[in-house]
């Protein structure tokens, strides 16, 4: 995966200020997600697989690579303004429904969950001998 860096179908301000990261296959652009500050608030945004492969494991690959970049970025949590029909997508993923928000942009009401991203992994170290 990798950053996405301004490009002409993105305004370029969202790309230039947000982590926005994309899946391509063959030089197309398949699955992607960002980033996005508002009102001081950090929100997951914009997270979408092609149509036809939705259901194929690029949503599992893009909320890890998600958390991962929380991580690194040191965001203790983030918000995500939730399409209805992929709240249960996020709850399975340890999201929290806290309420709802009026969307800007279509003015309908959502699913506002939060995630708790929490520290990375550490990286164990293995002790004694392993069982054969
Ligand atoms: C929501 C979305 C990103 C999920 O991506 P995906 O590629 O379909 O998800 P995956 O194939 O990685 O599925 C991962 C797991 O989540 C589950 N899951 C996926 N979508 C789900 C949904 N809408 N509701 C409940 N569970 C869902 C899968 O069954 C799978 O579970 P499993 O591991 O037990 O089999 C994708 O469906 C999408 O782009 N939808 C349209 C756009 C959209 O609504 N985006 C969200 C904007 S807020």
């Amino acid at each position: 995966m990798r950053r996405l860096a301004a490009a002409t179908t993105f305004d370029e301000n969202y790309v230039t200020r947000s982590p926005v990261f994309v899946i391509e296959r063959q030089g197309r652009l398949v699955a992607f997600y960002g980033f996005r500050l508002i009102d001081g608030r950090m929100f997951l945004d914009d997270m979408f697989v092609a149509p036809e492969l939705i259901g194929t494991g690029l949503g599992i690959r893009l909320w890890k690579h998600a958390v991962a970049t929380a991580q690194a970025h040191e965001y203790s949590h983030f918000f995500i303004e939730a399409d209805p029909n992929a709240e249960a997508f996020y709850v399975k993923l340890g999201a929290k429904r806290i309420g709802e928000i009026v969307s800007p942009s279509s003015g309908r009401r959502l699913p506002l969950l939060r995630f708790n991203v929490g520290p990375a992994e550490p990286m164990r170290r293995a002790v004694g001998t392993p069982e054969m």
